[in-house]
């Protein structure tokens, strides 16, 4: 078991030694694992190519640690607790001898299906123990996973299939959101309509008993697993084989596939997860994300597992059936640490305050915040309303990338500061950098966020394409990881992160590209070009405003902005549709022809007033008509 810093000293030393001795402070760390094989190195890297690697040499496999390691001690323990989208549905706790049992049921039916080590398993399923279990399955016998969100369109999904060139897709009937039950299966077909020609396989869980369309190569997974033992070897792997690919988004194309490697990844998440939360034994842990995304990966699944903890998974979303449900589960089920989004706590904090009155969070001691900024009213009412003004508010900032939580409060141990992320755990190394890439020198200052140093749990490449991980985080700035973010420092050595500095966007939590959006968008047959921005939005952190040119006829109506949202929802999936669209004769453009994004930012803020000189412009004059109309949407 990794150690867990208990006090500011020990966060202190712990943090001098991980910067003077990087390589005796994680060998210490890496030495609690069980590995097949001990590794040679610790770390060797440069950041030009770039190549990292941590524990070289090393044989392990990340489910021995997660799940056989605690067989003895804690078999009967709940590893999984799962809580229905119906409230009046049963949980399901599973222990880590059924779960361990499970998992290795399903990696045999996954052999059975000609899987192995190094074959892509794309996931496409909703939030149930099958989606955990099939994960970890896939960890067992060496196949990469990659989940994708469930929200996403079979046209999102097939391009990710396509990347990866998936052997096989796991899915289900259908899934249960809320009021909602979306038909998830006949997406996956959609999808295969779309490519996909490397699937072979399409595996499908038995879930809602929804009607579903049957080709060849479908599967039920309960036919799947019909025979298979419950004992499974464990794949030995190298530290540095590759884990999972995880799609995110960024500035330019499509979303690219993030790499995360065995031995780095699974050392980081269990001494992240430890140390951030304060875990302590038989504590019930709960984080809200979805398995679709990084937090599901690292603080439901790997994370809570290898500390040997009780991981709840939730089914179903905040609202349903009424905006007291995460505080009813976290009564029922005697939650201690909770680990939500923002976005989540302002959309509830919108719905009026008796719904957390309404229960009892007396079990809960530590509150955790991921994905965007957290403003200063929303972490207020979380630290009042919620944690009665005494409980520790861990506000973690980190990234897909990343793998793990980088800068954060060490809960009840190291200061909070409201909409501050604070300080860098131990093993990260932040520096704040200006537009030439001169680090500002430490105390008080406001830059580009930039990590100096490797840690175990880095990105190491973007799949088949590893000249785009250079160009997108290695060559902003000679010999340092770019973050994409910028941040602020006070004089104790504090973060503040102040959002995306590139074409990214964070709408809700979720992580869009600009132009990703301005490409779904320019599918619609009457769209000329177009142009998004993010805004300010009240819930969602930012909202999503697109500027598009039309051909004739196309008007700023509902029935067009229906018909946009209908293309995007098909491109990518709801969470990108624009929340203010504006049909514009022009964009604003310098004169080389690049698109003044500046511009359109601020018009879409709301200060159309504050845009300075704008007469260097090629079309300077589409400035004015665009704002007397922007006021409107
Ligand atoms: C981007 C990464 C990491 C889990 C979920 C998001 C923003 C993330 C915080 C925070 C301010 C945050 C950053 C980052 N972000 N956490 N605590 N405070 N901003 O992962 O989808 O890879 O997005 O989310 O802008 O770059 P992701």
């Amino acid at each position: 078991m990794t150690l867990r810093i208990t006090t500011k000293e020990e966060y202190q030393l712990a943090y001098e030694k991980s910067v003077s001795s990087p390589r005796t402070f994680w060998a210490e760390q890496a030495d609690t694992f069980e590995w097949f094989e001990k590794y040679k190195e610790v770390v060797e890297w440069e950041f030009d190519t770039p190549s990292v690697k941590w524990f070289i040499g090393g044989k392990t496999n990340i489910t021995v640690n997660c799940l056989d390691r605690h067989l003895k001690g804690r078999g009967e323990q709940t590893a999984i607790l799962w809580e229905a989208n119906d409230p009046n549905a049963e949980s399901i706790s599973l222990s880590y001898k059924e779960l361990h049992s499970r998992v290795c049921q399903f990696a045999n039916a996954l052999k059975a299906q000609g899987v192995g080590k190094g074959d892509r398993v794309v996931l496409y399923m909703p939030m149930v123990v099958e989606l955990a279990i099939a994960t970890l399955a896939c960890a067992r016998i060496g196949a990469i996973h990659s989940v994708v969100f469930a929200g996403f369109s079979a046209s999102a999904l097939a391009s990710r299939v396509d990347d990866a060139t998936a052997k096989v897709i796991l899915t289900a009937d259908g899934n249960n959101r809320g009021k909602k039950h979306i038909p998830v299966k006949s997406i996956v077909d959609d999808a295969l309509k779309l490519g996909c020609k490397s699937v072979e396989r399409v595996i499908v869980l038995n879930n809602t008993g929804l009607d579903v369309t049957w080709g060849d190569r479908d599967l039920w997974w309960s036919d799947a697993i019909k025979g298979q033992s419950i004992q499974c070897s464990p794949e030995p792997m190298d530290s540095e084989d590759p884990l999972f690919i995880l799609y995110t988004s960024g500035s330019t194309g499509k979303p690219k596939g993030v790499v995360h490697t065995c031995g780095g990844y699974m050392v980081y998440a269990e001494y992240s997860f430890k140390n951030v939360f304060q875990y302590e034994e038989k504590d019930i842990y709960w984080c809200t994300a979805d398995i679709g995304w990084i937090t599901g990966h690292t603080y439901i699944v790997y994370g809570p597992l290898l500390a040997g903890a009780t991981s709840m998974m939730f089914e179903g979303v905040p609202t349903f059936p009424d905006a007291g449900r995460f505080w009813q589960i976290c009564d029922k089920h005697n939650v201690n640490i909770f680990y939500t989004a923002p976005t989540a706590i302002r959309a509830l904090m919108a719905c009026g305050d008796e719904w957390v009155e309404k229960y009892d969070l007396s079990s809960l001691k530590v509150l955790g915040s991921v994905g965007e900024p957290i403003n200063e009213e929303a972490w207020q009412w979380y630290s009042e309303k919620v944690g009665k003004g005494i409980l520790p508010i861990v506000d973690t900032w980190w990234q897909t990338e990343t793998g793990g939580i980088m800068i954060s409060p060490l809960a009840g141990i190291t200061d909070t500061i409201p909409s501050y992320a604070t300080l860098p755990l131990p093993g990260i190394q932040p520096c704040l950098v200006d537009a030439e890439g001169i680090e500002q020198p430490a105390g008080e200052a406001e830059g580009l966020l930039c990590i100096k140093h490797p840690w175990p749990s880095m990105l190491r490449t973007t799949w088949g394409d590893h000249q785009r991980c250079q160009l997108t985080y290695f060559s902003a700035f000679k010999g340092m990881y770019f973050t994409g973010d910028g941040a602020r420092r006070n004089a104790d050595g504090a973060y503040r992160i102040l959002g995306r500095v590139d074409d990214v966007m964070n709408v809700s939590g979720h992580r869009l590209g600009t132009a990703e959006v301005e490409n779904a968008i320019n599918e619609h047959e009457a769209v000329i070009e177009s142009a998004v921005v993010g805004y300010p939005h009240d819930i969602k952190g930012q909202g999503i405003f697109a500027y598009v040119i039309c051909k004739d006829g196309a008007a700023n109506d509902p029935e067009f902005k229906a018909a946009i949202n209908k293309v995007v929802v098909k491109e990518i999936g709801p969470i990108a549709k624009p929340d203010k669209l504006l049909v514009v004769p022009a964009l604003p453009k310098t004169r080389s022809g690049k698109i003044m994004r500046r511009i359109l930012r601020k018009i879409a803020a709301g200060e159309g007033d504050q845009l300075g000189d704008v007469s260097t412009l090629l079309n300077p004059e589409i400035v004015e008509t665009i704002k007397s109309h922007a006021a409107d949407v």
